[in-house]
């Protein structure tokens, strides 16, 4: 990478040019604030590299700065629960609190055994002794969570989390996850209380001011730099992707413009993207993508033509689709690709089936 290259590629943390979604990311901000919230539960899903991560942590950066948040990350990968009480534990602003309570959890693993106290040894107690002093000390705890699965460890955290949700601690989760992931996550048994939490899909992001980031960047016209925001179709990865590819190439050639970068654009959202997303794909999911370039159009009423199936499946294979984030419908009988560049990328894999 070039020095100074203000766009990045690497997921998770807030990019320099950074394309806010206020609308979306102030309702989950205003309703943790809120001293009566709505909801204590938000769930952020939507397509690969639409920005969920980099939302989240924007989001958590914000509450944290209010100073009422005492906020834990827990990693999907691990025990959550045992996460939970240990960062809690460990957690700045409140471990000296513990301390200074003398709560021992060394049975659990957790801190040093202190002299005349008793030792906890049952983990719901001990994190309910916690957020006992957290409630105490007025303030929230927000615990989030990056690609959410339907696991064993998710389900026991997530009914643990139920009965102090319902027993009215000051219990906060943001969750992320691909739309199929977040399904199955809700779906769950045991998990029946998130049937009810709002489920957030990032909407694209703005082109306006996509347009002017690009537009300052690179001292492009404006008509060159709304070019370069329909070529991202409001996609986050898109857009820091076209605008790093292009900034490494005018290191070699100052006056090259984003035509130049096509091909190398179209390889790394595959790289990077695509090809994650078609492998999650199934049968039908390929077949309704390949008719749609087959068709080269976006009438149901061809593409059905093209795939030959009642419009009962069609209908089914469009929605499973659209939920997915990968097709949007457009207007009535209509129906187009939301990620930039699909057309192309399925016409490449249709030619090397061929
Ligand atoms: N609001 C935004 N404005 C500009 N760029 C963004 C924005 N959100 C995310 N990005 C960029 O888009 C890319 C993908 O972001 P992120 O990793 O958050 O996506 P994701 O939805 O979590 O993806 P995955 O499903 O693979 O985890 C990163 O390069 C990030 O810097
Ligand atoms: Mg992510």
């Amino acid at each position: 990478m070039s020095k100074g290259n203000p766009f990045i590629l690497s997921s998770g943390k807030v990019p320099h040019l950074y394309i806010d979604r206020l609308m979306q990311k102030n309702k989950i901000i205003e309703d943790f604030c809120d001293e009566m919230p709505s909801n204590q539960i938000y769930m952020l899903t939507g397509i690969r590299g639409c920005g969920k991560t980099v939302m989240m942590t924007d989001i958590e950066r914000q509450l944290e700065a209010t100073g009422d948040f005492v906020i834990l990350n827990l990693s999907i990968d691990g025990d959550l629960v045992e996460e939970w009480a240990g960062g809690l534990y460990d957690h700045p602003m409140m471990k000296r609190k513990f301390l200074d309570l003398k709560l021992d959890f060394s049975l659990l693993g957790i801190g040093a055994s202190i002299e005349k106290s008793e030792p906890v040894s049952d983990i719901s107690t001990a994190i309910r002794k916690m957020l006992d002093v957290v409630r105490k000390a007025k303030k929230k705890l927000l615990i989030a969570i990056d690609e959410a699965v339907n696991s064993e460890e998710m389900k026991r955290f997530g009914s643990l989390f139920s009965i102090f949700l319902r027993t009215d601690y000051p219990v906060y989760l943001i969750m992320t996850g691909l739309p199929q992931n977040i399904y199955s996550v809700i779906n769950s048994k045991t998990l029946t209380f998130l049937t009810r939490a709002p489920r957030i899909v990032l909407e694209p992001i703005n082109y306006t001011l996509m347009r002017n980031a690009y537009k300052e960047v690179f001292k492009i016209s404006k008509e060159e730099s709304e070019n370069m925001a329909v070529l991202t179709k409001g996609y986050s990865f898109g857009f820091q992707l076209l605008g790093y590819l292009l900034w490494e190439r005018r290191m070699k050639k100052p006056d090259a413009s984003f035509k130049d970068i096509l091909d190398e654009y179209d390889a790394r959202l595959a790289e990077g993207a695509y090809d994650k997303i078609w492998q999650d794909m199934s049968e039908s999911d390929i077949i309704l993508c390949k008719a749609m370039v087959r068709a080269d159009s976006g009438s149901i009423s061809n593409i059905r033509n093209e795939i030959g199936c009642s419009s009962q499946s069609l209908n089914n294979y469009k929605n499973r689709l659209v939920d997915r984030g990968i097709i949007n419908v457009k207007g009535h009988g209509y129906i187009e690709f939301s990620l930039p560049r699909f057309k192309e990328y399925v016409l490449e894999q249709i030619s090397m089936a061929e």
